[in-house]
């Protein structure tokens, strides 16, 4: 491996962070470090402080002037890998049709399996990599990836090895989700057991052996999965060792939200039509409530999740772009800070909490998501007075420079590879 020089970020006019997960810190409280410098060394976090104090290690050193730091921004829950994007059906959503509508006459999910089953993994790969800077360059530092545009096994795997590529070249540390239950294939439309079989007996243990995934999601939903294929499925995944997650209670009030905390699932995603018993299981479990405005506002959603109410009883929610080509085409992990403030009617402070802090947690990560000493080096630098500007003043990247691990990997928008 090669060695890097430390790196001294000095001059920070602010830098506001989640409490560790070891502090037990108070849920959505960004707190302001007495500091105004970082020192970056090994992909890690060594130091934190006043420049005058910092320990006397040969550091290259980064004047901030003035700029602020919060951790890298999590982005939980991500489709990045597909074959060909999907304006046509925007289009028609713009004159009136609905996503059910194209989704019934074979657009939507299917639309993006026919185009997956047919592309090679090399034009997988050079597809998804612009979309991947695109989110580090807005702040993105971790990024899950799922597949489920595969729809039957050598599809499937063939997006997870394609994850697998993406990160072992790209600075964005991908999380790779597999989703073979993201709708049922056309040749098993009049056979759903017949699929779910293959899910359960050769795809799971397969994507498991040979360590493919980290997780097991499903759309959960009506006229998808049910909650008891859901839960065959899910339990299947957990005895192989996968963590599990859920679409849920998207697009109707099925009972998502409560399936995945009765399955200790890491988060429970969309929950527009959550109930008052789903928020309750979440308040009561580790499972994290999933929020997604980007597909929120991309669907023209007209019910929004009661997030103020699960943020008072004491769910934790977490906050990504669901980027995809059919319900949320925006990789960047700002816009859904602005959606989660304008939709959801959170304030700055509790957005970025769950964009950090909450989205680490929906992954199960304790390595990231906070700046203290032994985190990993993911970092924003901002070129605000505060974090209140980055979703006030939308649409332009105010992400001046992002450190993954420790090294600059982007600058002013572009990536630097
Ligand atoms: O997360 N909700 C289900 N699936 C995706 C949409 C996928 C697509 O339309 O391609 C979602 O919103
Ligand atoms: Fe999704």
């Amino acid at each position: 491996m090669k060695i890097h020089m430390p790196v001294l970020l000095t001059n920070a006019g602010w830098i506001r962070t989640p409490a560790s997960p070891d502090e037990n810190g108070v849920p959505y409280e960004m707190r302001k470090l007495d500091a105004d410098s970082i020192l970056l060394e090994n992909g890690l976090v060594r130091w934190i402080g006043r420049e005058a104090d910092a320990p006397l290690t040969k550091a290259e050193r980064v004047d901030l002037n003035g700029m602020g730091v919060t951790p890298g921004l999590i982005d939980f829950h991500a489709h990045p890998v597909f074959a060909a994007t999907r304006e046509a059906e925007f289009e028609l959503r713009t004159r009136g049709a609905s996503y059910e509508e194209i989704a019934a006459a074979g657009g939507g999910i299917l639309n993006s399996a026919r185009r997956v089953r047919e592309a090679t993994e090399d034009h997988l790969f050079a597809h998804s990599l612009p979309f991947l800077d695109n989110a580090l360059a807005a702040g993105t530092t971790t990024l899950e990836a799922k597949s489920g545009y595969g729809l039957e096994p050598d599809a499937e795997y063939k997006m997870l090895r394609v994850i697998r590529r993406l990160n072992d070249v790209h600075a964005l540390d991908l999380f790779p989700t597999f989703l073979g239950a993201h709708e049922f294939p056309p040749e098993y439309r009049d056979d759903h057991e017949g699929y779910i079989a293959t899910l359960i007996d050769e795809m799971i243990p397969y994507v498991a052996r040979e360590g493919l995934a980290e997780a097991c999601d499903i759309f959960c939903e009506t006229g998808v999965y049910s909650i008891e294929e859901s839960t065959r499925i899910l339990l299947a995944a957990k005895e192989h060792g996968l963590k599990v997650k859920v679409h849920a209670d998207q697009l109707s009030p099925l009972g998502g939200a409560k399936l995945a905390a009765d399955l200790g699932a890491l988060s429970a995603d969309h929950i527009e039509f959550i109930d008052d018993e789903g928020i309750e299981k979440l308040a009561s479990s580790g499972t994290v409530a999933g929020l997604l405005p980007v597909a929120a506002h991309f669907l023209r959603m007209k019910e929004d999740p009661p997030v103020r109410e699960m943020i008072d009883r004491g769910v934790i929610c977490a906050l990504a772009t669901d980027f995809n080509p059919g319900s949320s085409m925006c990789e960047s992990m700002t816009m859904a800070l602005h959606l989660a403030v304008m939709r959801f009617r959170v304030n700055a402070e509790e957005a970025f909490w769950m964009a950090t802090a909450g989205s680490a947690r929906a992954l199960g990560l304790t390595d990231r998501g906070w700046i203290g000493e032994g985190a990993l080096a993911d970092l924003v630098v901002w070129s605000t007075d505060g974090i209140e500007q980055v979703p006030y003043h939308f649409g332009v990247n105010h992400a001046s420079q992002v450190y993954k691990r420790g090294r600059l990997a982007a600058k002013e928008g572009r990536p630097l590879s």
